[in-house]
């Protein structure tokens, strides 16, 4: 038993982020991008009064597939969904007055959601945090660093991540974001920060942000057998083509995150949506490939989701409801990738997501004649028999199926076959 089990029979998570930039609507970099000072930041701070249902975003997750949702506590520019006591810079301060983290952990637990936490190791905002020489900083080359104490920014920050870790009951995924140049491990002082965050919630994994960004996976130190500073890599945008494995060629636990459009945070005018469809293969990629996918929507400055954003959710979650059981407790198959779609498994349960179809009956690449015990049809459990009819008997070794009487496939996304195997 493993602390990742539930993590990898999971597959399918939400990232939510929300915060002051999603008033600003010009996405969670916009003070960087923009070099905003502090004061026109503000501005979006005592008009923000959003009405953000968490209820309701916990049970369109739910509806789409997902079993756990990662919000942001806290990104880059400092502003706390929490009331934390060690800011003013925190949505308790603000015209909405409610602790949204505690709203937000509750709908999850309310659904049966695991919980997951994100918070940003950078914050623009904090006096302590440095500037000048800074890579991403929006006063970097403008403020000086002069008087600043980096060791009490580094007590600030341990000290809200104990809050996050005492404060709102259990806590499955503590999602930190992000190391860069020489801002990273014990510059965070890492150690100390993954020992109280293990010894306040015992059984929560962590991603790999604290040591590196995305999924370098060089540079993430191991403690004795098992994972101490990170329980799963973080490839961002971008699903490794060959899967992860470490230097021994070991399977690492790891988790692509990505958004619907070009976006974290809400930024107005962005359209440039992936359709459901792409998304549906994506997550039958991350999976075929031994992988989590994480997909993002980022609500606007008054809590509203994107409609966008809601069909998509609502399309994946039609195709989940049919074959979820070809994404959950499902990984990779040592069956190669069939040319005609892709292959997950779990144990003797073999699915074969069919993309492409065939003139008639369909191949099937790699599945063994001899230790199928039966094929179904996914969606409706339709059992189908194994074809051998002059055209294909003129290639014995090939398992050939006719999946409908329609000359096309009954789901155009992906059609999935689970293949039974015989010990
Ligand atoms: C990158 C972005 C950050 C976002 C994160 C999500 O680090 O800079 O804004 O929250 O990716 O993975």
């Amino acid at each position: 038993m493993k602390r990742t089990d539930w993590f990898t029979d999971a597959r399918f998570g939400m990232f939510i982020h929300f915060g002051l930039y999603s008033l600003c609507g010009r996405g969670e970099w916009v003070r960087s991008i923009e070099h905003m000072d502090e004061k026109e930041y503000l501005s979006y701070f005592d008009d923000f009064n959003p009405d953000i249902d968490f209820r309701y975003i916990a049970r369109l997750a739910k509806e789409a597939g997902m079993q756990y949702i990662v919000l942001t506590t806290k990104h880059h520019d400092g502003f706390c969904l929490f009331d934390s006591k060690y800011t003013d810079f925190k949505i308790t301060n603000t015209k909405v007055n409610k602790d949204l983290i505690k709203e937000f952990v509750e709908a999850c637990h309310e659904e049966g959601l695991k919980v997951g936490l994100y918070y940003s190791l950078l914050d623009w905002h904090h006096r302590d945090y440095p500037s000048f020489n800074d890579l991403h900083h929006p006063l970097r080359g403008v403020m000086s660093d002069e008087g600043k104490d980096f060791n009490r920014y580094l007590s600030y920050m341990h000290h809200q991540v104990e809050e996050l870790c005492t404060n709102y009951g259990k806590i499955d995924i503590m999602w930190f974001d992000f190391s860069y140049e020489d801002m990273a491990f014990e510059k965070w002082k890492a150690t100390e920060l993954v020992e109280m965050v293990r010894r306040l919630q015992p059984g929560i994994i962590l991603n790999s942000r604290l040591i590196c960004n995305g999924e370098n996976l060089k540079k993430i130190p191991y403690r004795g057998d098992e994972d101490f500073y990170s329980d799963f890599t973080c490839p961002e945008q971008i699903i490794p083509p060959l899967g992860l494995k470490d230097d021994m060629g070991h399977d690492v636990c790891w988790e692509a995150c990505m958004t619907m459009n070009d976006n974290w945070g809400y930024y107005e005018g962005d359209n440039n949506y992936k359709l459901s469809s792409q998304l549906i293969k994506k997550l039958v990629e991350c999976v075929s490939k031994n992988g989590n996918m994480i997909l993002n929507i980022g609500p606007d400055g008054y809590g509203k989701i994107p409609e966008e954003q809601v069909d998509i959710l609502k399309d994946i979650g039609k195709w989940m409801k049919a074959n979820g059981e070809s994404i959950y407790k499902c990984g990779r198959s040592n069956i190669s990738k069939p040319e005609n779609g892709r292959i997950t498994q779990s144990g003797n349960n073999i699915y074969y997501h069919i993309y492409e179809s065939a003139l008639r009956d369909i191949p099937l690449y790699g599945i063994d004649k001899d230790r199928i015990d039966y094929i179904e049809l996914l969606d409706g459990h339709k059992l189908l028999k194994i074809e051998d009819n002059w055209i294909v008997q003129r290639y014995p070794d090939m398992v050939f199926v006719r999946v409908s009487d329609k000359a096309y496939l009954p789901d155009d996304i992906d059609t999935v076959l689970k293949i039974k195997y015989r010990d």
